[in-house]
């Protein structure tokens, strides 16, 4: 466990090294199994060995396979949070002991000190958690409720920045004692309210905010809003977590977050900020397959090994995707009027690994296209451009000649798929097979010649004339 292994950790790590490959923690060892619906994590995903470099204050941990740290890593510098004195990492158990890395306490000291000074009784009710800690963690939410509800709230184990030992959940005595610390509401509570304005003047940021869809109002989100996942993250609000990652980089992120304008459909959160950092060039990545989210994941496995039958995206080794099988083929594409609406209905076969874009233009996102617009009209929101991406596919439409363009463009995604991706400009599976889809649109008269085909960049393949009815 980290660069100094305590001598009471030594047993458990001979059990961890003995094997060519790590077992996993016992309180984790069900995660690996089918919950007898299909839900269970690959073990090549729940089992990464490589340091994914969690030393640093800007590590990139998150849902995606290739954001996991391993079960056998923990900082060598926790402290804990109370004294401030070393402690070992497997005495750190929330909320007995609450730990985190020497520099993160001392920054949360002084944070909550000036929360009292402002009239709040901060109260920290988890911080540094070791792997096996969010193997239990995780398990009580399965217990809550069942496991797709518990990924929504609790990060899988490798994948919290708990365990990076820089975060901490952090809330207000009134609060606590006002019901059910996670109730939606937090965020606009007066502690809430001064953690969201003066957490990063101590380094710390807010990785999961309330995306800028579910805002209604100066604070407050629109009903359901609160529990719903932002596809930025993966996670949904949470206005009590908080990650430090030191003042210097706290002001930098916050001045991007300012930049990228905040309350518009370009809001960055600190996810997108450090993927720049790291120099990634996309803005989301998909997360770990699980059964629950089939089509739309991305795995380590091979074949069987992982739970979907067709995982959207297979990574290698980097946690890169893997090259395409190929290019998406338009086999059939027609368009039909039903009650006065026009629909087009394309059938797409879609290799493997295939990547496609917002936006999600299916009868299940709600969104649609409107003659004399090029942006897609999204439910109750502004409409919103989503200009091409490098390697991304995308069904695309035109009116008259080619020479007039391709105004409208549309996911090769699955019609049940919500529009949730549309909260996010960035590269997502497409959903591999065939794919049968089906795009609204509105404003355009019988009569009226169209052209369909698929698109990556500017080139346009499998283009052909349709005329609506
Ligand atoms: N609740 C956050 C996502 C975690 O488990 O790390
Ligand atoms: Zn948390």
């Amino acid at each position: 466990m980290g660069a100094s292994a305590a001598a009471g950790a030594v047993a458990l790590a001979v059990v961890w090294t003995a094997a060519a490959q790590p077992a996993l923690p016992p309180m984790c060892s069900g995660l690996d199994r089918s919950d007898g619906r299909g839900h269970f994590v690959a073990r090549a995903d729940l089992l990464r060995t490589e340091a994914a470099g969690g030393e640093a204050l800007l590590a990139l941990v998150n849902r995606s396979p290739a954001g996991a740290l391993p079960p056998d890593w923990a900082p060598d510098d926790l402290v804990d949070l109370e004294t401030g004195r070393p402690a070992r990492w497997y005495r750190c158990t929330p909320p007995r002991k609450q730990c985190m890395r020497r520099e993160a306490a001392a920054a949360y000291r002084a944070m909550a000190a000036a929360m009292r000074e402002a009239g709040h009784r901060p109260i920290a009710t988890s911080a540094f958690r070791a792997y096996r800690v969010q193997c239990s963690t995780f398990d009580r939410w399965v217990r809550r409720g069942e496991f797709c509800e518990a990924t929504t709230v609790s990060a899988l184990p490798g994948h919290s920045q708990h365990q990076l030992g820089t975060t901490v959940d952090l809330f207000t005595r009134a609060w606590v004692d006002g019901g059910d610390k996670f109730r939606p509401g937090y965020g606009c509570s007066d502690g809430g309210r001064w953690l969201e304005a003066h957490a990063h003047e101590h380094g710390f940021v807010l990785p999961y905010p309330l995306h800028p869809d579910y805002r209604r109002g100066a604070c407050g989100a629109v009903p359901g809003g609160e529990e719903r996942i932002d596809p930025r993250t993966g996670y949904r609000y949470e206005p009590w977590h908080l990650r430090y990652v030191g003042r210097a980089a706290a002001l930098r992120f916050r001045e991007a977050w300012q930049a990228s304008g905040p309350g518009s459909p370009g809001e960055i959160t600190l996810e997108q900020w450090l993927r720049r950092e790291h120099g990634l060039r996309d803005a989301v990545a998909a997360p770990v397959c699980d059964g629950c989210n089939c089509d739309r994941c991305a795995t380590f496995a091979e074949g069987d090994d992982a739970p979907c039958e067709r995982p959207a995206i297979t990574l290698d080794a980097s946690g890169a995707p893997r090259a395409a099988a190929g290019s998406p083929r338009l086999e059939e594409a027609r368009l039909v009027r039903e009650d006065g609406a026009l629909w087009l209905e394309a059938r797409v076969q879609v290799p493997q690994n295939t990547l496609t874009q917002p936006p999600i233009v299916t009868p299940a996102s709600g969104a649609r296209f409107r003659r004399g617009r090029r942006e897609a009209q999204l439910a109750d929101r502004a409409p919103r451009a989503f200009p091409p991406l490098e390697g991304a596919w995308r069904l695309a439409i035109g009116f008259g000649e080619p020479r007039h363009g391709w105004p409208w463009r549309a996911a090769l995604v699955r019609p049940e798929r919500p529009g949730n991706d549309n909260g996010v400009q960035g590269r997502i599976p497409a959903a591999p097979g065939v794919v049968q889809l089906r795009v609204s649109m509105e404003g355009v008269s019988p009569g009226t010649l169209m052209r369909v085909g698929l698109v990556n960049g500017a080139a346009v393949t499998d283009a052909r004339r349709l005329t609506a009815p």
